[in-house]
């Protein structure tokens, strides 16, 4: 743990030697002023919190990150003569097909996977990155503390940055962030990042190959990012369910339980909360899988959403698939995940 964090502060920090990026770093110190604010409600903001922060959110700390934070995407993509138009059109171009041949972070592609292509309109990247780059964005407690520990306070900084790495033992003693998500938060968040890479996975198939082909994508241990927060977090996710596709699957009977509870809050349209059970150093997350039209098409009923071909190759597939029958807002499943507190 100790090593990939080092190594991403490494890989983090060597790319940043511009000027521009001390000035910016000179600035956004200081910068807590009128101009800041009022660009607070630019629509840019909310999109990329809602959109971005599933991966980028600041306010995960260090050793729990999926993705970098935004401030230090924003510090390697501007550099002395970028233009506003040159962030933007470099944001799109990356939001369009992430690839390592692209990539400006390498060390993040490293630590964490490549950012996992997801659809989305050029014109919603198109306002983050202009919020991004004309506004101070939130950055993590603990990114600041590292800077020190690498650099010294910040003000000093200036004609230093990028240089020696300063002193790398002391390293561990960083990790007391001050915004710890809870214990929750932190379940919520690797339901919705695993949730956005399978979402992404299966649509961008249905869409290019249709549902046959689709259908091999629906394995949430495939995943990549599941490996990645695997190795990083020390996190197990199941998806699990009373009628199982894949055997594998089936759902214990403590999962049966919370199942049958998350199905009657469903079906009562009631507000559904995780159940989160901590035992010693470890948190149990359970939250329910709610299907979308989308998913019809392969859990829906046969001769309706789910086609005749669709159903012979599930069949082919999974000789004891349970799974169909289904409509919208139906409780398919439910995460269950493990993870070191
Ligand atoms: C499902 C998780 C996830 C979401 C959601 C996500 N990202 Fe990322 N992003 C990553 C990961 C992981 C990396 C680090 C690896 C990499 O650079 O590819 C990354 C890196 C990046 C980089 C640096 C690319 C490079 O290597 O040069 C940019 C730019 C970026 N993200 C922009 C965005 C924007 C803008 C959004 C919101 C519209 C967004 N990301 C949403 C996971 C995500
Ligand atoms: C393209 C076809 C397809 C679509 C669309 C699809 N699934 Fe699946 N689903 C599958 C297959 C195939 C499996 C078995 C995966 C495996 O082997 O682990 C599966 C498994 C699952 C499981 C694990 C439990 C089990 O039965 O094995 C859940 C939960 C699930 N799907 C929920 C959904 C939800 C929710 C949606 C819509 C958001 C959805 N699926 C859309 C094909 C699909």
């Amino acid at each position: 743990m100790k090593f990939l964090a080092t190594l991403f502060l490494i890989t983090l920090f060597t790319a940043c030697n511009s000027n521009a990026h001390k000035e910016y770093l000179a600035q956004t110190e200081n910068d807590k002023t009128a101009e800041s604010k009022i660009h607070q409600e630019h629509p840019g903001k909310k999109l990329m919190e809602n959109t971005c922060y599933v991966c980028h959110n600041p306010k995960t700390s260090e050793e729990r990150m999926v993705a970098p934070p935004m401030i230090a995407v924003k510090m390697h993509y501007i550099s002395e003569d970028t233009s506003k138009e040159d962030f933007i059109n470099s944001m799109v171009e990356w939001a369009k097909k992430p690839s390592e041949e692209k990539s400006k972070m390498p060390g993040a592609v490293k630590k964490f996977g490549l950012m996992p292509y997801q659809f989305f309109p050029e014109e919603t990247i198109k306002q983050i990155a202009d919020y991004m780059f004309s506004n101070e964005i939130e950055e993590p407690e603990w990114f600041e503390l590292h800077y020190n520990q690498m650099h010294g306070n910040r003000p000093q900084m200036k004609g230093n940055m990028g240089q020696g790495m300063g002193n790398r033992n002391g390293m561990g003693k960083n990790q007391v962030a001050n915004t710890q998500p809870t214990v929750k938060e932190r379940g919520m968040q690797i339901v919705q990042t695993t949730k956005a890479e399978l979402g992404k996975n299966l649509m961008g198939q249905i869409q290019k190959n249709g549902v046959i082909a689709a259908l091999e994508f629906c394995n949430v241990q495939a995943l990549p990012i599941t490996d990645s927060m695997a190795t990083v977090h020390n996190v197990h996710i199941k998806r699990v369910t009373d009628k199982p596709r894949n055997p594998q699957n089936k759902a214990n009977a403590a999962e049966l339980q919370y199942l049958e509870n998350f199905k009657k809050q469903v079906a009562a349209g009631d507000e559904v909360n995780p159940i989160v059970v901590e035992m010693g150093n470890e948190t149990e997350f359970y939250y329910p899988i709610v299907t979308n039209s989308m998913c019809l098409k392969c859990h829906g009923t046969p001769g309706k959403e789910l086609e005749a071909l669709t159903l012979s190759k599930i069949k082919e597939l999974y000789p004891m698939d349970k799974a169909t029958g289904y409509n919208e807002n139906e409780v398919r499943g439910i995460w269950s995940i493990r993870f070191e507190n």
